[in-house]
């Protein structure tokens, strides 16, 4: 439970796995969330978007084109055509016939495996297909172990209307009025870019008296790492979760 977790005691912010552990596995399958929880990460950020039957499916991308050895958008697509996709081989020869997971293996995987999710809405969704997901969440028991997140105000508010009862964060392109975008949307924080928050430091402390967390992406650089924890932020997002807990365990 990433309340739990000793780095946040410590004051150190959470090491939360991008696409799982993106650098080492194929983004958004399950040996890159099974390595990611291995590695050390507090969280498991993954994508989701869903199939024109209604599964939901793990894909960052609208299309299956880079991440697989197929072709089309997902949300034109059967549940059986992406069941059929191998999501591994573009990475490496080592993962071919990797399939797409559904987010019902993933809770299968976080419940079994005591870790957290940072779930990220990818496009627009309704309120009924935010309904779908809760149910599914719910019927896994996981409701407290997954955090919701999207860049998309359509599904944000789906989100608060559907689903009040799960953790939400507020994803921003650019660093407008993070405070505002929050409470629009009843989220327990705001996330934007990593560059921008070491750009403007003062908008952690800002974001802070408001009650809210943030979570920045994507970091990889040990140097930023050392500026994002500096300025207070409570999670950041990368590639490279090894390091980073390996970075903040020799801090
Ligand atoms: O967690 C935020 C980050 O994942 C947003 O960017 O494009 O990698 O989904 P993207
Ligand atoms: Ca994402």
């Amino acid at each position: 439970d990433a309340a739990a977790s000793p780095r946040e005691v410590a004051g150190q912010p959470l090491v939360i796995a991008h696409r799982g552990n993106s650098s080492l596995a194929p983004e958004n399958t399950l040996p890159a969330l099974d390595s990611a929880a291995r590695s050390g990460a507090d969280l498991l950020e993954i994508d989701v978007d869903y199939t024109r039957d209604g599964e939901i499916v793990v894909l960052h991308d609208d299309s299956v084109d880079r991440t697989t050895d197929g072709t089309g958008n997902v949300r034109e697509l059967t549940s059986s055509d992406v069941r059929a996709l191998d999501a591994g081989g573009w990475f490496s020869p080592l993962y071919a016939g990797t399939p797409i997971p559904t987010l019902d293996d993933v809770l299968d995987f976080v419940t079994a495996s005591d870790a957290t999710l940072l779930l990220e809405f990818k496009s627009s969704w309704s309120e009924r297909r935010i309904g779908e997901a809760l149910a599914l969440i719910e019927s896994h028991g996981a409701e407290d172990r997954v955090i919701a997140q999207s860049f998309d105000t359509t599904t944000l508010a789906s989100l608060r209307d559907a689903a009040p009862g799960l953790a939400r964060m507020v994803l921003v392109d650019e660093i407008d009025d993070p405070v505002a975008s929050a409470e629009e949307f009843d989220a327990i924080g705001v996330n934007p870019r990593g560059e921008d928050v070491l750009g403007r430091r003062e908008i952690v402390d800002e974001i802070h008296d408001a009650g809210l967390l943030t979570y920045v992406w994507t970091v990889d650089d040990a140097q930023d790492w050392a500026g994002l924890a500096d300025a207070g932020v409570d999670g950041i997002v990368t590639n490279r979760p090894d390091r980073l807990a390996g970075w903040l365990a020799s801090d």
